[in-house]
């Protein structure tokens, strides 16, 4: 433990799984797969790896930079850093965007619930591919059992944000997410000798270059910054919590790695699956839940492999549902002088609307839409393909032109206490090839660039 008076992690490897923790979660499990299968498979897979390397990387030093800076959440960090400033709105955007994740996370980690209880009764067993896929159409789309786990989900983050029990959290990730890692590897090596897994595998990883368009970049995109969870100050408000002594650049280093190889596990478990269960690779976010109950079929004791996998898929989305919810309590707390239970409270209706209305639009709402989108959909696309890489963005510019260069070394080298051999490159990237790309990303998939060169 450091000496400091504002609470820090514990120790050094405590870090690591609360930032993990953060960020590895339903988005590596749940929206990887789907996403890499509505998106064309291998060629997703390769874009999205380069946004996270170029873009995702830098974007979290920048965060944990303006985190353990500033001591503060979010949005008081650049209070602290900007004083009287307009740059507060990217923290505004970040608690706004925490928010709405939450809206429509929280249906999809009732969902996990659903199937915790499905498995120990024993009701996924003996079933076909299509008896799957009937069932979770018949489930997602009812009224009481999808919200009711909704709300029993968002209850149980109610209950650990106002009760504090961040060192609980601390203390269970450090088993929790090993033995996740450990079920990963199980499922994968089950998933690639089912017969016919070569296809799967090829779908994931050769890919088809015709099939990169400017839309599949922008999802590429903001898979990236959701699963690392950047572009909304939640990993600033971790780092606000790091010790002096953490090592800001292998930290972030560790967190990508970790949370890249979680997400290329779970498409080498799911994508050989689909293909020989003969499963559409474009169905959308119920892929990973019609899939996985077949894999488990396939295993001895499959109710206790699937028990146990969807408990930790439950718990990892616990602890980013966590994440999320104290970016947008630690606001309301600290903005509006609520207490702290107050805050939590008004938090987790505003969540509980917007959830029950994203449950509701697999269903009876499914009609009503938003651009084309339903209502889940659209909360997805706005916060992940536009306000996480819109909030990156802003966030590398400002430190790009409003900080001081020795300012941002000394705090990432701990006062020259270690290296940053590529301190350089990396401000480059952070103050001119970040931003930019995420710009012409925008500008293409708006069809501007298009128009431009019609002009020209
Ligand atoms: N990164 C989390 C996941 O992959 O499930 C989701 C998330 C958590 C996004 C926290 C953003 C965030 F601030």
């Amino acid at each position: 433990m450091t000496t400091n008076t504002r609470a820090t992690f514990g120790s050094k490897i405590g870090v690591i799984l609360a930032t993990v923790g953060c960020a590895v979660g339903l988005g590596n499990i749940w929206r990887f797969p789907y996403m890499v299968g509505s998106n064309g498979g291998a060629a997703f897979l390769l874009i999205y790896v380069i946004c996270i390397l170029l873009l995702g990387l830098p974007v979290m030093i920048t965060e944990f930079f303006i985190g353990r800076r500033s001591r503060r959440n979010a949005a008081g960090a650049f209070k602290v850093m900007a004083p009287g400033t307009k740059w507060s709105f990217i923290g505004y955007n970040g608690v706004l965007a925490a928010f709405l994740i939450l809206g429509f996370y929280s249906v999809v980690a009732g969902w996990t619930l659903e199937y915790i209880m499905q498995a120990f009764s024993g009701s996924l067993s003996g079933k076909t591919a299509a008896d799957f896929a009937v069932e979770f159409e018949t489930f997602s789309s009812g009224i009481i059992r999808p919200i009711g786990w909704t709300i029993a989900f968002i209850a149980l983050t109610h209950l650990i944000i106002i009760s504090g029990v961040k060192s609980g959290i601390e203390r269970a990730s450090k088993v929790m997410m090993p033995v996740l890692f450990f079920i990963l590897v199980a499922l994968c090596i089950r998933s690639v000798t089912l017969p016919d897994a070569t296809e799967g595998l090829k779908f994931l990883f050769h890919p088809d270059f015709e099939k990169i368009t400017s839309s599949v970049v922008l999802s590429a995109m903001g898979q990236a910054f959701f699963s690392l969870s950047i572009g909304m100050g939640c990993l600033i408000t971790y780092a606000s919590y790091f010790g002096k002594e953490t090592n800001l650049q292998t930290t972030a280093l560790q967190v990508t790695l970790l949370d890249t190889l979680v997400a290329i596990l779970a498409g080498i478990m799911i994508f050989p699956a689909v293909f020989s269960f003969h499963i559409a690779p474009t169905a959308g976010p119920e892929l990973v839940f019609i899939t996985l109950p077949n894999v488990f079929e396939q295993l001895p004791l499959g109710w206790l492999w699937s028990f146990i996998f969807f408990v930790l898929l439950a718990l990892a989305a616990l602890t980013s549902t966590i994440s999320l919810h104290e970016v947008a309590t630690a606001y309301v707390h600290e903005e509006y002088h609520m207490s702290r239970k107050k805050a939590a409270w008004f938090v987790s209706i505003g969540v509980l609307v917007l959830a029950v209305i994203s449950s509701l639009s697999f269903g009876i709402l499914k009609e009503y839409t938003i651009f084309g989108l339903t209502f889940f959909d659209a909360l997805d696309y706005l916060t992940a393909k536009i306000m996480l890489p819109l909030g990156g963005m802003f966030i590398c510019i400002y430190v790009g032109t409003r900080v001081d260069r020795k300012i941002l070394k000394e705090e990432l080298t701990n006062k020259s206490t270690i290296p940053f051999h590529f301190f350089n490159t990396y401000a480059f990237f952070m103050k001119y090839i970040s931003p930019i790309a995420i710009g012409i990303i925008f500008l293409n998939e708006l069809g501007i660039i298009k128009w431009i060169k019609g002009l020209l």
